[in-house]
């Protein structure tokens, strides 16, 4: 259910301010979201001073030059440092993105980071991704069929259906479009989100996969699937410049023609 005022132990407090050494020569300022469970306080913004003479082009690089060299706390997910493994989404200057491709130079003034809006804080820019994984995975994001496969051979693909799948299947589960979803905000625990919806319609749209009719009637629901009201932030926000918005209209469309 949505709230519409904050838990006062959510209001962020000003936090520490750690500065650039005098030799500095190009100083950034970071303003960071911190936030432990365990120790009671309230979340807080701490304040870094980079000199980006000495730090790599990314905020992801900014990020781990403060854990290594500054405040070894500061805990946040990476993995691959090229936008392939979808670890390192957060909110950047105001947008859902990946760390690691997200070049400093490209923000102005100082960098505001958050972790992704609307989930719950495990520990800093750590989100709780455990519903939107449990919702990836309701959709059954592999193949079903119920025909035996070929003896000889794996299932084949026209060139043509295989790109039908071209815009779906590179979805890296990053959740920077869910999480920019309003309707995912206020009804997450119901709505499955762009994301998910995305994973769903990859499948509905693969030429070898013959539980088309299940998987509708699994989303012809008015929480699954209707709660989209096509905003567009996802599609805004997707770093892989996916278009889930349009994929949540494909299955709409697809479930319309269905009953005609
Ligand atoms: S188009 Fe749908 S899924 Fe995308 S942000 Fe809007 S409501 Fe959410
Ligand atoms: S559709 Fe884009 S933003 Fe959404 S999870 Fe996949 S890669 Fe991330
Ligand atoms: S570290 Fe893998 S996407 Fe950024």
């Amino acid at each position: 259910m949505a709230e519409f005022s904050l838990p006062a132990n959510s209001v962020v407090k000003k936090g520490k301010v750690f500065n650039a050494p005098n030799t500095a020569k190009n100083i950034k300022r970071f303003k960071v979201y911190r936030y432990d469970p365990d120790d009671g306080q309230n979340p807080r913004l701490d304040v870094y001073d980079i000199d980006l003479e000495t730090c790599g082009p990314m905020v992801l690089d900014a990020l781990i030059k403060i854990k290594n060299e500054i405040d070894p706390t500061l805990t946040f997910r990476r993995s691959c440092r090229e936008g392939i493994c979808g670890s390192c989404s957060m909110n950047i200057d105001g947008i859902n993105t990946l760390a690691c491709i997200k070049a400093i130079g490209d923000i102005k003034g100082d960098v505001n980071v958050y972790p992704l809006p609307h989930m719950e804080v495990v520990k800093d820019l750590v989100p709780d991704l455990t519903n939107f994984y449990a919702q990836y995975a309701s959709v059954k994001p592999w193949m079903q069929t119920d025909t035996p496969p070929p003896p000889d051979r794996e299932r084949l693909q026209s060139k043509e259906d295989r790109e039908r799948l071209e815009g779906l299947e590179e979805c890296i589960l990053c959740a920077c479009c869910s999480t920019s979803c309003p309707s995912y905000w206020w009804n997450s625990d119901r709505y499955l989100g762009p994301a998910a919806l995305l994973a769903a319609y990859r499948w509905i749209s693969d030429s070898r996969d013959e539980s088309t009719g299940e998987r509708l009637d699994e989303l012809e629901d008015p929480f699954k699937l209707y709660r989209c009201h096509t905003i567009m932030n996802c599609t805004n926000a997707c770093p892989k410049n996916l278009n889930p918005a349009k994929a949540i209209a494909e299955i709409k469309k697809l479930i319309v023609k269905r009953r005609n």
